[in-house]
């Protein structure tokens, strides 16, 4: 494993080395079992893979969030090594990606950025497009890995690849949970042990979901659903819908079209979110 705090440095290594598949795991760091599977994933398919691990404050809209984002590079660069040489990291300081103007590009993502996360989180899909386009044309990757966990981010970034035509493969990884169903996700360190015991709720609820598909339609489910956690005291749902998987809009007639049940709440203050094939 290499690690290389500018990109500048790991491009001229990789001309050296006269690398050819180049896969890139974009991360910001705190890793965990979901963000080594997609290293794995990428190390299966790759010749030399790409972890980069950035806090990208432009994809934030809340300053407190940004500071309080888990850094943890050197436990990150310690479970990174334990999954091959062919790993070269790259963890750089702000001016090495953005120069001096650290701000959005701006896309159209048209609808699929106006409802779910992009709705809940003002500018969000903006920041995390531009690092994401950033770092395809820095390093030039033939494919990219996303985690299924946040699924409207691998659209809006499979809408980027397509919109800005860059030559890149975004693969998609199925989520990784825990064995009690919670899907792994560096928030989920912030829960104390009682809201950890509750969060498989999250996980049993999209199933008990799944479950009604052909018995209730999405309009009775979402009513169910609103109701189930207003009966739940630790926790604030912001939202759950069924929405068409490639438009994110939700549907009221399922009608062949493949659909996913997506959810965010609080819980204890944490927000988490999850989705389920539907
Ligand atoms: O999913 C994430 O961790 C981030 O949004 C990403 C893709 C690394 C961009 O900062």
């Amino acid at each position: 494993m290499k690690v290389f705090y500018h990109s500048k440095e790991l491009n001229a290594f990789k001309n050296n080395n006269n690398t050819k598949a180049v896969g890139l795991v974009p991360t910001m760091g705190a890793l965990h079992e979901g963000h080594l599977t997609l290293v794995k994933k990428a190390l299966s398919e790759n010749d030399i893979v790409i972890v980069s691990i950035y806090v990208n404050p432009t994809q934030f809209d809340n300053s407190n969030d940004l500071k309080n984002y888990p850094k943890t590079l050197d436990s990150d660069l310690l479970k990174l090594e334990t999954l091959g040489d062919n790993i070269w990291v790259y963890a750089p300081e702000t001016s090495d990606l953005y120069g001096k103007q650290v701000e959005s590009k701006g896309y159209d993502f048209g609808l699929l950025e106006a409802t779910m996360e992009g709705a809940h989180r003002k500018g969000h899909f903006q920041g995390v497009a531009t690092i994401v386009q950033l770092l395809f044309e820095v390093f030039k990757p033939s494919k990219a890995y996303f985690g299924e966990k946040d699924f409207q981010q691998l659209q809006i970034i499979s809408a980027l690849v397509a919109n800005e035509k860059i030559p890149v493969t975004v693969v998609p990884c199925p989520i990784v949970r825990h064995d009690d169903g919670l899907a792994m996700s560096s928030r989920n360190e912030h829960l104390n042990s009682t809201q950890r015991a509750i969060a498989p709720i999250i996980f049993e609820t999209l199933q008990k979901v799944v479950a009604l598909k052909g018995k209730s339609s999405p309009e009775q489910i979402e009513f169910w659903i609103l109701d189930f956690f207003k009966h739940q005291p630790e926790i604030e749902l912001e939202y759950f819908m069924i929405a068409d998987e490639k438009s994110l809009q939700k549907i009221s007639d399922l009608n062949g079209v493949q659909t996913r049940a997506f959810i965010a709440l609080k819980l204890g203050g944490i927000r988490l979110i999850d989705n389920i094939k539907f």
